[in-house]
């Protein structure tokens, strides 16, 4: 397995496996030191169906079937991302970290590519929340550790895509402002533009200052940025607990298409 950095702190490209392939344990092991040191994994030229798609991700842990599709009946854990010339939106054109609505919000996601536009673009960006944590300055830090955020799934699901929420409603969470990843105990910036309404215990107008801020930090810090250019039959696993991404939609009219499935947590995001 060969490792090519894409920034020297998030994304790399690895050379070598084949994911259609069921990993031997040492294979395995290599490629998870590789996702906690990177982040961002980028694998070309793979030829997966989509029981290969599942079985791969399915190493990281149970699959996790998306609250706007729970009631699709063949492959429930697969999420469609197709984007032509009809669409009104493109899935995840923002800045968000995945479904942090859920109660264990996904570890992580594997995106696979099959269709990519004509024209170019339809790139990916990949943000490093271990590092946009790092570089707020020490009060800032004091002042976020310990506060917690709301996360909501109507604020995509409904307010961006329209679609009918489930009975009871689409998840709502709260989680820690700054969470520790449960597997390399660093910290994390851990408040998302697609999901969280307010900073719990704040006044409205307090709230949304620092939760803009903080967007504004990510947004404008273009050294937490890592691209990824997508290829026909590439698949990029992305870590959920401490990246954020944003789709590039600057393709219109022509299309994209793959296909994602997302791996649950096994912990609530702690502190
Ligand atoms: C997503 O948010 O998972 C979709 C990202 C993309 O299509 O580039």
């Amino acid at each position: 397995m060969e490792l090519s950095p894409i920034t020297p702190h998030l994304g790399a490209e690895v050379d070598g496996v084949d994911l259609a392939q069921e990993l031997d344990e040492q294979t395995f092991v290599q490629l998870h030191q590789a996702f906690m040191d990177w982040g961002v994994l980028v694998f070309r030229n793979q030829k997966l169906n989509r029981d290969q798609h599942k079985a791969f991700a399915r190493r990281f842990g149970t699959l996790h079937v998306h609250p706007m599709y729970k009631d699709q009946t063949k492959h429930p854990e697969i999420l469609r991302v197709k984007t032509t010339a009809e669409s009104v939106y493109t899935a995840g054109e923002g800045w968000h970290t995945d479904v942090t609505c859920d109660e264990f919000p996904p570890l992580a996601s594997a995106l696979y590519i099959t269709e990519t536009p004509e024209c170019g673009g339809g790139d990916t960006l990949f943000a490093d929340m271990y590092l946009a944590y790092e570089l707020l300055s020490d009060t800032m830090k004091a002042m976020l550790d310990g506060l917690e955020a709301v996360h909501d799934g109507a604020i995509p699901y409904v307010g961006s895509y329209k679609s009918t929420p489930p009975e009871g409603g689409y998840p709502r969470n709260t989680h820690p402002v700054i969470v520790t990843h449960p597997e390399t105990g660093r910290k994390v910036l851990y408040v998302n533009s697609g999901f969280t309404s307010h900073i719990k215990g704040l006044k409205p107008a307090e709230s949304r200052a620092i939760l803009s801020m903080l967007y504004q930090h990510i947004a404008s810090t273009p050294r937490l940025i890592a691209r990824v250019q997508w290829q026909p039959d590439t698949l990029t696993l992305w870590d959920n607990r401490c990246t954020q991404h944003h789709a590039v939609w600057d393709y219109f009219p022509h299309s994209r298409y793959g296909e994602r499935v997302s791996v649950v947590a096994d912990s609530r995001p702690v502190a």
